[in-house]
């Protein structure tokens, strides 16, 4: 059932994109099973330095981390979401349930498949272990999760997934997150910061090629589950980052004026000679934002995690 539901959102998504004035593709849509596999090749790259730097902090500071996260003593859930393979959050989990202090951990997920991989790493990685998974999307399950007296929280948002939302869908998973959080509840979040231009160019048009191929591949899964006829060679990346915005956008460019079918709708699609596609937003932050964005969601920023090159900081927010 959910697979149908899936397909005919991203049908849906995609034709609204596509007919769109400024077209556009939803970075969600980027993790079929082609997609995830590229992504892990760019996360292994050496130009792609967030995953590193995230590592590094989880690996040096999960014990401060812990520390930071007792919450008073009190018996807690530790909800994750979107945990994939949840390597950084095992090295936290293993300090957490070393510290003796009584808490569940719910990992979020939309694949079934990598929860129960996960679930069963992790009963065999730290015996004794609560572990209650819940597959779906994130928005939905949130919702599910209104905030209730009782168990204290603490939500794990890692990755700089927060940087992928347009601002909007920014303000609207935060409103989930405050609705879902009481006061004295924890919320430690990825941010990537802002940095030399130069490094964060490279880390999203690589010379490898596999950001090209992890957005060109985007086209080809429309082809594949939607009936299209996309030929990839009409389609350049083009990434830019705007030091000003701390906005790093990626977009294939059509180099001919050409038309596609989109066969599920019966529809041809026209692009113009160098007309854009914008696929994803990848939003770089600063101090400023990331203490503007907790207060304005009724949170306050308690510490900062940062790597030793301060490219990264994982920051841990207190419900006011
Ligand atoms: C998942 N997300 C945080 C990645 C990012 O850095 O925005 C997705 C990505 N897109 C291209 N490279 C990596």
């Amino acid at each position: 059932m959910s697979q149908v539901k899936v397909l005919s959102g991203f049908a849906k998504d995609t034709l609204k994109g596509l007919t769109s004035p400024r077209k556009f593709l939803q970075p969600k849509y980027f993790y079929d099973t082609e997609g995830s596999k590229i992504f892990q090749q760019i996360m292994h790259m050496p130009e792609y330095y967030l995953t590193n730097c995230e590592m590094e902090i989880f690996r040096t500071q999960s014990m401060s981390m812990a520390q930071w996260l007792h919450l008073s003593d009190k018996v807690f859930d530790l909800i994750e979401l979107g945990p994939g393979d949840g390597i950084k959050s095992k090295i936290l989990l293993k300090e957490l349930h070393a510290t003796q202090k009584s808490f569940t951990y719910l990992p979020v997920d939309i694949s079934a498949y990598s929860l129960e991989q996960l679930s069963r790493e992790l009963t065999k990685e730290i015996p004794g272990l609560q572990v209650k998974q819940r597959a779906g999307d994130y928005f939905s399950v949130m919702e599910d999760m209104a905030a209730q007296n009782g168990t204290s929280r603490v939500i794990l948002f890692l990755g700089s997934n927060i940087g992928n939302f347009l601002p909007h869908e920014r303000a609207a998973f935060m409103q989930k997150v405050s609705a879902m959080t009481s006061s004295g509840d924890g919320l430690l979040m990825g941010f990537d910061l802002k940095k030399s231009p130069a490094i964060i160019q490279k880390a999203y048009d690589d010379p490898h090629g596999y950001t090209r191929a992890f957005n060109l591949n985007h086209l080809q899964r429309i082809n594949r589950e939607l009936d299209a006829d996309f030929d990839l060679r009409n389609f350049e990346h083009h990434a830019s980052y705007h030091p000003e915005t701390g906005e790093m956008k990626s977009f294939l460019v059509s180099n001919k004026a050409h038309s596609v079918s989109l066969n599920f709708a019966k529809t041809h699609i026209h692009f113009d000679k160098w007309e854009p596609v914008f696929m994803e937003l990848s939003q770089k932050f600063d101090f400023k934002s990331i203490e503007e964005l907790a207060r304005n969601f009724g949170f306050s920023v308690k510490k900062n995690f940062l790597d030793t090159q301060g490219y990264f900081t994982d920051s841990l927010w207190i419900k006011k």
